[in-house]
């Protein structure tokens, strides 16, 4: 069975991301994935400063997160967008997870956003989906953007917008990542010669 970490760029109380990945956490284990949800809050993570790693190493918490990667194949992230960007919570612990040797290798990660802004937070994965690159991750060609008009349900048609139709569409990203991660086509997935699916 995949196993799949996800995680939220927003740390805030009544998160809309939280939200969203909350149901897309549903959908992927309707979908036959193993998922474990987690807070970056959680962990104790210092903003990144190389002579504070000099001074202190890593911090436990960051170790800690690294291990959790480690153990999972797929990586579903839910990314607010903060002035065309995705989030400092989520840049900092990416670059700590990078630390010492480099990030955990072999993983695909799915992406998802909400926004009150018309494009639904769809710059944030742009500018995550490069980062995640450079780690090393495939991220998935599926994604999905929740803009406000849509999250209050009056988008368009009754028969073709709201709230369900985007369940259902998240559910089949979801579906979808889950079959891609745990297919063994290996030309797609290209990160991990070595790969098996877990
Ligand atoms: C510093 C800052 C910058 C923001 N920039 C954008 C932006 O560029 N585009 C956008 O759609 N929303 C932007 N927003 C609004 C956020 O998308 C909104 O606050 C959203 O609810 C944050 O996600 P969350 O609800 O999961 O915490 C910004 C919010 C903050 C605090």
């Amino acid at each position: 069975m995949i196993k799949i970490l996800a995680l939220s760029g927003s740390s805030r109380r009544d998160s809309l991301n939280q939200k969203l990945l909350d149901r897309a956490v549903l959908g992927a284990r309707e979908a036959g994935a193993e998922v474990t949800p987690i807070r970056l809050s959680d962990f104790a993570l210092p903003i990144y400063d190389a002579d504070w790693e000099a001074e202190h190493g890593v911090p436990e918490d960051a170790e800690r997160l690294k291990a959790l990667l480690a153990g999972h194949r797929g990586l579903l992230i839910a990314t607010p967008e903060h002035n065309g960007g995705y989030t400092a919570l989520l840049k900092n612990a990416l670059d700590w997870m990078s630390r010492p040797n480099g990030f955990p290798s072999g993983k695909v990660a799915a992406l998802i956003s909400a926004s009150p802004g018309l494009l639904g937070g769809v710059k944030s994965q742009l500018s995550l989906q490069i980062v995640l690159t450079k780690l090393g991750v495939h991220v998935i060609p599926d994604s999905f953007a929740l803009p406000e008009r849509r999250q209050r349900g009056d988008g368009g048609s009754p028969h073709r917008r709201g709230p369900d139709r985007d369940a259902r569409q998240i559910r089949w990203i979801q579906s979808r990542a889950v079959g891609r991660v745990t297919s063994d086509d290996r030309h797609y997935l290209g990160v991990d010669a070595k790969f098996s699916p877990r």
